[in-house]
């Protein structure tokens, strides 16, 4: 490992005063400052357009930061660029380019790549762990979305890398696939790898990640351990109500717990513990009438608005 001169452990991601300005573009990175441990299992969650990407392919090397410290392993990405990519895997969030290659072709070049000349053997075990062994003669341009997914998430591990960071690699993906690919990507954590993924599905995140940073504007607004991140919106549910008319103003218990509003509907946060009679009973009071309601566990943008609400007011 790089300079460790004080006996602290190195942390597996070291990223202080990130900053990125794309040319002609917006302000993507503003002064992202994180760690992440060896062998944490990390989420970087973050409504779209947050920077999520950017900080990753910074990370990558495929884009330059405008300035700060981004480093793997003490390694940083872009003078020590040979180093610190051979320690990193990464799932991109597209395959930029469709190359006329076997699956197998595709990841003997990409460990070409890493130096690697003798990695059938490994090739063949990610194969197998993937279930693409009937596809590695298969060409890439004939695969499914999913299955190239997989042989997405293969070429990020050719060259077994202690930090893998999945970019959205569930986006699409139907259910049995994404759980196949989690259990094998927990596989990997749990032999020791650090793991960073960024995802929109709630569950995942709160299922997989240890920890989880919110990304929004270029900015680490929220960063916890995952159940006190999420405890507070996970004693929320969404509930909608649709009514005959428009209900018009809402007496004030009802007016504050509302979280949106369209003609004949009413979109509401309830307190799990609260009990739903105690609401009902201020609906019924409206001139409008109950043509339908439900309940919803709230979604990922919810707990970003609860997360990001709550920050502001501790500001
Ligand atoms: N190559 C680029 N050139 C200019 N602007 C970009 C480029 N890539 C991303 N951006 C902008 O930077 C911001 C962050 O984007 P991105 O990192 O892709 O966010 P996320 O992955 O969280 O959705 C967005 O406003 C996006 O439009
Ligand atoms: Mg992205």
């Amino acid at each position: 490992m790089a300079g460790n001169p004080g006996g602290m452990r190195t942390p597996a991601v070291h990223i202080r005063g990130l900053r990125k300005n794309y040319h002609h573009g917006p302000l993507a990175l503003g002064g992202v400052d994180l760690d992440v441990e060896p062998g944490e299992f990390f989420g970087l969650l973050g409504p779209n357009g947050a920077g999520k990407s950017t900080l990753i392919n910074i990370l990558s090397g495929v884009v330059r930061r405008s300035s700060g410290v981004a480093e793997i392993f003490g390694y940083d990405v872009e003078t020590q660029y040979r180093q610190s990519r051979q320690l990193l895997g990464v799932v991109p969030q597209e395959l930029a380019y469709d190359p006329f290659f076997t699956v197998r072709e595709f990841l003997r070049w990409q460990s070409g790549y890493f130096g690697l000349r003798h990695n059938d053997h490994w090739l063949d075990e990610l194969l197998s762990e993937l279930d693409l062994d009937s596809k590695a003669n298969t060409n890439l341009r004939n695969l499914s979305g999913g299955m190239k997914r997989r042989v997405l998430i293969a070429q990020a591990l050719v060259h077994r890398p202690p930090v893998v960071i999945l970019d959205e690699p569930t986006a699409g993906v139907d259910v049995e696939l994404r759980q196949s690919l989690w259990r094998f990507i927990r596989r990997y954590n749990q032999q020791g790898n650090t793991v960073i993924l960024t995802t929109h599905y709630l569950e995942e995140a709160e299922e997989l990640c240890e920890r989880i940073a919110i990304l929004q504007h270029g900015q680490v607004v929220a960063l916890d351990r995952t159940e006190r991140l999420l405890a507070k919106s996970r004693n929320k549910r969404i509930l909608t109500i649709h009514f005959d008319s428009d209900p018009g103003e809402l007496p004030a218990p009802l007016n504050d717990i509302l979280l949106g509003a369209s003609a004949g509907s009413r979109v509401f946060q309830v307190d799990k513990d609260r009990p739903m009679g105690d609401i009902l009973q201020y609906v019924q009071g409206l001139s409008s009438k109950i043509v339908d309601l439900h309940l919803q566990e709230p979604r990922l943008e919810d707990v970003f608005t609860d997360i990001l609400q709550d920050a502001r007011a501790h500001d």
